[in-house]
Formats: C-alpha cells, sequence, structure tokens
C-alpha cells in the first residue's frame, strides 16, 4: 500500500451485498483498501468474509446510528462511504419497523453528517427499486429515474426517507453523493429468509416452497456481482448527485422463479405450496438501467440462466454454510412467518 492508497469505508459488509462488493473491490482495484463496519445483526455473517485479504481489508464491529462508534472507526483520509448497512427484509419490516428506522434512516444520517464533518470525498447510498412502489402488470411501464416515489412497505418507506436526506445532504451542504437503485439481487450468500435462497434451501431438503399470493408477482432479478459492478462505477465514475437506477432486464414471476429452480434440480413441482399473500405486496417491478448503461457503460455480465445456475452450485457446495444461518433465531422467524418448522439441519 502506498500513499496514494484509498480508503473505503464500507457498512453493512458482513451481509450479502456488501460482502460480495468488498470481494469485487479488492479483486478489480489495486489501490484500495477497505474498513467494513458492521452490527453483526441476524443478517450479518462473518463467514461471509472468508478469504479476504487481512492486509487490504479490516472489520469493526459496529452500528451506523451510533455517531461516535461512527467517527472512531472512520480513518484520517477516508475516501468514500460506500452504505450497504440496512435492515433489508421487506417481512420482517411489516412485523416490527422500529429497527429500519433506526439503522436505515437515523443510521444513514449519522454517515452524512460524519462525510461532511470529516471530509469524506464521495457517499455512495445502495438503494432500491421498491422506493418507486409497485408497477401495473402487463403493461408496457418501468422505473426511471424520474418515477415518482411511492414506497409500499415500512422497508420501502424507510429507504425512501434515507435518500432524501442523501439528496438534502447533496443539496444543502454541496456533499458529492450518488445513489443507486436496484432490483431484486441473487447469488452466493443471501441470507435465507430472502425468496430465492429459502427456496433453493428448502428444495435441496425436500421441504415445500412458500409462496405467497397466486405466485403472480414479477421480480427483475440480478445477479450480485452485475450490482456490484454498478456500485464499483458509481464510485468510480457516478456523477455527483446522480440517482442510477440498476437492472438486467430479467422480469420474472416469482411461480417461475420457483419452477425453473426445481427444473434445474431435478425435484417435482408438489414442493410448491400457496401461502397467504404478503400484505400490502407489490405487484410489479421492473428497471430501465438505460441511464447507468449510457452513462457509466454498465451492463451485467451474467444472464438469468448462467446467473441461476452458479447461485444453485454455490448452495449446494457450501451445506455449512446453510446449516449455520438456518439455526438458531432463523428456526423462531420462519415458524413465526410460515406457521411450520423449518427442515431439520
Ligand atoms: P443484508 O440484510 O444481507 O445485509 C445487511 C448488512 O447490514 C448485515 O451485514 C447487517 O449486519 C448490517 N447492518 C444492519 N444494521 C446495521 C447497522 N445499524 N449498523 C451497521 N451494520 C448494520 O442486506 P443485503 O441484501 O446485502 O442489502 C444490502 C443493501 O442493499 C441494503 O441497503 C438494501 O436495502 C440494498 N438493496 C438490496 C437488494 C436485494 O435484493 N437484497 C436490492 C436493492 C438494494
Ligand atoms: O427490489 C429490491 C428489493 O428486493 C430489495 O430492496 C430488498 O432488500 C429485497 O429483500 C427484495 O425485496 P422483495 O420483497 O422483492 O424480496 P423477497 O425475497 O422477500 O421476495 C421476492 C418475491 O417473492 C416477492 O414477490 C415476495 C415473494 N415471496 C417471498 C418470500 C420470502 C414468496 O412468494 N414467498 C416467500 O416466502
Amino acid at each position: 500500500m502506498t500513499k496514494n492508497t484509498r480508503e473505503i469505508f464500507v457498512t453493512g459488509g458482513a451481509g450479502f451485498i456488501g460482502s460480495a462488493f468488498i470481494r469485487l473491490l479488492l479483486d478489480e482495484t489495486a489501490d484500495c483498501k477497505v474498513t467494513n463496519f458492521d452490527a453483526l445483526t441476524y443478517a450479518g455473517n462473518l463467514d461471509n468474509l472468508e478469504g479476504l485479504d487481512a492486509a487490504r481489508h479490516r472489520f469493526v464491529h459496529g452500528n451506523i446510528a451510533d455517531a461516535e462508534a461512527v467517527h472512531t472507526a472512520l480513518g484520517e483520509n477516508t475516501h468514500a462511504i460506500v452504505n450497504f448497512a440496512a435492515e433489508s427484509h421487506v417481512d420482517r419490516s411489516i412485523a416490527n419497523a422500529a429497527e429500519f428506522l433506526r439503522t436505515n434512516i437515523t443510521g444513514t444520517q449519522v454517515l452524512l453528517d460524519a462525510v461532511r464533518a470529516r471530509g469524506v470525498k464521495r457517499f455512495i447510498q445502495v438503494s432500491t427499486d421498491e422506493v418507486m412502489g409497485s408497477l401495473p402488470e402487463n403493461e408496457d411501464a418501468f422505473f426511471t429515474e424520474e418515477s415518482p416515489f411511492a414506497p409500499n412497505s415500512p422497508y420501502a418507506a424507510s429507504k425512501a426517507a434515507a435518500e432524501h436526506l442523501v439528496r438534502a445532504a447533496h443539496h444543502t451542504f454541496g456533499l458529492d453523493t450518488v445513489v443507486t437503485r436496484c432490483g431484486n439481487n441473487y447469488g452466493p450468500r443471501q441470507f435465507p429468509e430472502k425468496f430465492l435462497p429459502l427456496a433453493i434451501s428448502n428444495a435441496l431438503k425436500d421441504e415445500s416452497i412458500p409462496v405467497y399470493g397466486d405466485g403472480g408477482n414479477v421480480r427483475d432479478w440480478i445477479y450480485v456481482d452485475d450490482h456490484c459492478r454498478a456500485i464499483l462505477l458509481a464510485l468510480e465514475k457516478g456523477r455527483p448527485g446522480a440517482v442510477y437506477n440498476v437492472g438486467a432486464r430479467n422480469e420474472h414471476h416469482n411461480i417461475d422463479v420457483v419452477g425453473s429452480l426445481l427444473n434445474t434440480l431435478g425435484k417435482p413441482r408438489s414442493l410448491i405450496r400457496f401461502v397467504k399473500d404478503r400484505p400490502g405486496h407489490d405487484r410489479r417491478y421492473a428497471i430501465d438501467p438505460l441511464l447507468i448503461e449510457c452513462e457509466l457503460g454498465w451492463r451485467p455480465r451474467e444472464t438469468w440462466e448462467t446467473g441461476l445456475q452458479k447461485t444453485i452450485q454455490w448452495y449446494q457446495q457450501n451445506s455449512r454454510w446453510l446449516e449455520r444461518t438456518r439455526s438458531g433465531a432463523y428456526k423462531d422467524y420462519y415458524r413465526k412467518q410460515y406457521g411450520t418448522e423449518v427442515a431439520a439441519t
């Protein structure tokens, strides 16, 4: 490391996307080192950091809503903060929104204050398409950067509030901020409360797969490393104050996602179990990624077929990771959410 080394402060880097981003950043840049600041909630997992170069990655256990902890952990010359830290699961926000407000809203403001106080050059907010609500089905409608905010779940509302705070910090204090808004990520190391890893892990154990409502909801799926490449481009070349939608033009009905998965695994469709719908369930997300494609030259590298294949293989080959995440508190969550026991490990 030289004196030109850039210090990147990544929050939430022990989670699914944050850990993938740190891997990519260390692989694809030679001049960066990372402070990974994470509260290790139920979704944070030190196993996700296995194999990272210790000379370029420093883990700090801390909460983004705790200003003193953030200030203590920030280096003298932090180049950028990339904020992944969040409560990220819609169903949990419906059960109890309190932590979503503290982490997603207060936490983001604490980080923005720190950027200002400590002269951090750039702030990247990892946001979500859910801030724009739900699109009509069977219509040629897509989310663009101009789409109005219409968050429908407490999770989405908290992420929308965070985006407003980022916008205000740029407008009022001139902070150099960039927001990325992505759709549904899939890939290795995703906590199995989310639909795809839940479906994969249940199918691997011949356990039924809960599908909400009629299974006709549409999500726009993106392989996690493609999302991370978009965030890296936003960090390196994003326009100050910009918002970029990130999507791989890969819409699928939930029922078809499970169908593809069962086909690939050679498991029967009888594993599908339709269950009570999620309250306020958004019907369709679909992203128009034209801006990031034209302005930053971003393109996804994985197709749905290659990405799904890689993802399934990873879960098949990492049964220890899966067993550990499905033990303990996960069992209580699963029982409350689905009214059945999670398959024995
Ligand atoms: P995740 O739930 O897997 O990980 C979140 C991480 O943040 C965990 O490591 C957790 O310990 C940490 N964390 C939570 N509260 C914290 C706090 N107060 N202080 C410090 N760390 C804290 O989430 P993910 O799926 O990796 O999502 C990462 C980010 O990307 C989130 O901001 C989410 O809103 C956004 N996003 C996710 C998706 C998706 O499909 N998963 C899509 C678009 C945007
Ligand atoms: O669009 C981006 C968002 O994608 C991110 O901001 C969120 O952090 C991320 O969790 C995700 O939100 P969703 O609510 O779309 O993801 P989830 O995996 O919870 O659900 C995907 C779809 O599958 C959704 O239509 C609900 C449905 N579903 C989900 C679960 C957990 C089921 O049918 N059964 C289930 O058991």
